[in-house]
C-alpha cells in the first residue's frame, strides 16, 4: 500500500490504538450505495459480505434512511422506563412474523442469546427438576462472545485463556441423529441451534434434524431455541430459515445483525410456553428497545417480509450458486458449494486448504469483498436487495480473482 495515502496514517492510527483483536483488510472504507462500498482513495467494491450478515438492505436505501432521519429529528433514547412507539410496534410485527408472543429487546446477537440462556435457565428453575439446568450445543457452531455464549460455542479456539467458563453446557456432534437423542437427556432444559451454521462454514443442518430436536426436546420437556442471528431475516428466501423445516415451531429464536441492517439491534423472540418467564426485574438493557433501531429495524421486517424480495432472494441466491459452480467446473478450487439463497459457502478444495487469507486478499484487490468461514470456507453473503448488474459484477471480480489465486499458487 502507498504509505503517503490518509487509509494508511489511519490504518496505522488503528493498529496503534485498537485492541489487537482483529486483523481487518488494509483498507478504510468511506462510503457505500446499495451492494457497493468505496474506500478513502476511491477505490470501488461490490459487498458480497454485507458486514457480515448485516446490511440486508445493503447501503442507504432510501428507505431506512428516510425512516432514521424521521426518528432522529424526534427522540433518540428513553431507556426502558418510558414506552416508545417504534419498539412497541417493532414487537407487535415480529410478533405477527413468527411463533413469537413475546419479545425481548437488546443490542447485539450475543446479547440475544445470552437473554435466551438466561430464560432457559430460569424456565428450568420454575418447571423443570432441579438436575435438568444443561443446554446442549453444536460442535462448530458460533453463539457469541460473551461468557455465556462464547461457552455455548462448541469451538475450542474461541475459549482458550477464558477458563473458567460458565457451568451447563454439553456439546452434541452437529447432524447426528443418534448423538442429539443421547445428549438431550434428563439433565436437558434447552437446546440453542442454527439452522445454518454460519461461522462454522456455511453448514446446515439436513433434513429432519430440526424436528427431530424437536422430538428429543418434548421427550424431556426442554425448550428448542434457534440462533437466527445469521440466517434469519430473509436471507436463505425464507423470513427465518427454520421455516424451511415444514410444521417446525421452536420455542425462542435470536435474532440480531440483518434486523436492524446496519443498526445495533437484537431481540429474543419467545413463543407461547416461556413466554412469562423474563418476569418483571429478571433481565433488562439500558439501550434495548432503542428508538432509532426499531425504526429502521421495522422498515427491513416490512421490506424484507415480502413474497417477491424473499423471491428475489431465492432467485440470486441461485444465480450466484450457479456462477460459483460453473467457475469450479474450470479451475476446480472448491471441494463443496453449500447453503440456501443468499447464505453460500465454498469449502477450499484440498490442494488450497490453508490458503484463504490469501483468497480474501485476491478478491479485495479484484473489487469484491468477500468473508472467510470455519477454516477453509469462502463465505458469501451479499445484501438481499443486490441487483443483477451488481451480482453479475461481483461474479466477474471472483472469477478474477479466482484465476489469480490459482495461478498464484
Ligand atoms: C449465529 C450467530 N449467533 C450469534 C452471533 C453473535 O452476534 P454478535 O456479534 O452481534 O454478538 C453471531 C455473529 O456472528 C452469529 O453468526
Amino acid at each position: 500500500m502507498d504509505t503517503n495515502t490518509l487509509s494508511h496514517n489511519l490504518i496505522m492510527t488503528g493498529q496503534a490504538c485498537f485492541t489487537p483483536n482483529y486483523q481487518p483488510q488494509g483498507i478504510v472504507l468511506e462510503r457505500g450505495l446499495g451492494a457497493q462500498v468505496w474506500d478513502l482513495e476511491g477505490r470501488a467494491y461490490i459487498d458480497f459480505g454485507a458486514g457480515i450478515a448485516v446490511s440486508a438492505l445493503g447501503h442507504q436505501d432510501p428507505d431506512l434512511v428516510a425512516a432514521l432521519q424521521a426518528q432522529l429529528n424526534k427522540l433518540w433514547h428513553t431507556s426502558n422506563l418510558y414506552y416508545t412507539e417504534p419498539a412497541i410496534r417493532l414487537a407487535a410485527e415480529l410478533v405477527q412474523a413468527s411463533f413469537a408472543e413475546r419479545v425481548f429487546f437488546c443490542n447485539s446477537g450475543a446479547e440475544a442469546n445470552e437473554a435466551a440462556i438466561k430464560l432457559a435457565r430460569r424456565y428450568a428453575s420454575q418447571y423443570l427438576a432441579p438436575q435438568q439446568r444443561q443446554i446442549v450445543t453444536f460442535v462448530g457452531g458460533f453463539h457469541g462472545r460473551t461468557l455465556a455464549t462464547v461457552t455455548a460455542t462448541a469451538q475450542p479456539k474461541y475459549h482458550s485463556g477464558f477458563e473458567p467458563l460458565p457451568d451447563g453446557f454439553r456439546y452434541c456432534e452437529f447432524n447426528d441423529f443418534a448423538a442429539a437423542e443421547r445428549a438431550i437427556d434428563g439433565q436437558t432444559c434447552a437446546v440453542l441451534v442454527e439452522p445454518i451454521q454460519g461461522e462454522g462454514g456455511i453448514i446446515p443442518t439436513q433434513p429432519g434434524f430440526l424436528q427431530h430436536l424437536r422430538v428429543c426436546c418434548d421427550r424431556v420437556g426442554a425448550l428448542l431455541m434457534v440462533d437466527e442471528i445469521q440466517s434469519g431475516m430473509g436471507r436463505t428466501g425464507r423470513l427465518f430459515a427454520h421455516e424451511w423445516e415444514s410444521g417446525l415451531t421452536p420455542d425462542v429464536m435470536s435474532l440480531a445483525k440483518g434486523l436492524g441492517s446496519g443498526l445495533p439491534i437484537g431481540a429474543t423472540l419467545v413463543g407461547p410456553k416461556a413466554a412469562e418467564i423474563l418476569a418483571l426485574g429478571s433481565h433488562g438493557s439500558t439501550f434495548g428497545g432503542n428508538p432509532l433501531a426499531c425504526a429502521v429495524a421495522r422498515v427491513v421486517l416490512r421490506k424484507v417480509n415480502d413474497p417477491h424480495m424473499l423471491q428475489h432472494i431465492g432467485y440470486q441466491g441461485q444465480q450466484l450458486r450457479q456462477a460459483l459452480e460453473a467457475m469450479n467446473a474450470e479451475l476446480g478450487v472448491f471441494q463443496t458449494i453449500r447453503g440456501q439463497g443468499l447464505m453460500l459457502g465454498a469449502q477450499l478444495a484440498e490442494a488450497y486448504q490453508g490458503q484463504i487469507a490469501r483468497l480474501l486478499n485476491c478478491c479485495r484487490d479484484q473489487g469484491v469483498l468477500v468473508l472467510q468461514a470455519g477454516t477453509d470456507v469462502l463465505r458469501l453473503l451479499p445484501p438481499l436487495t443486490i441487483n443483477s448488474t451488481e451480482l453479475q459484477q461481483g461474479i466477474h471480480c471472483l472469477d478474477q480473482a479466482l484465476r489469480v489465486f490459482v495461478t498464484e499458487c
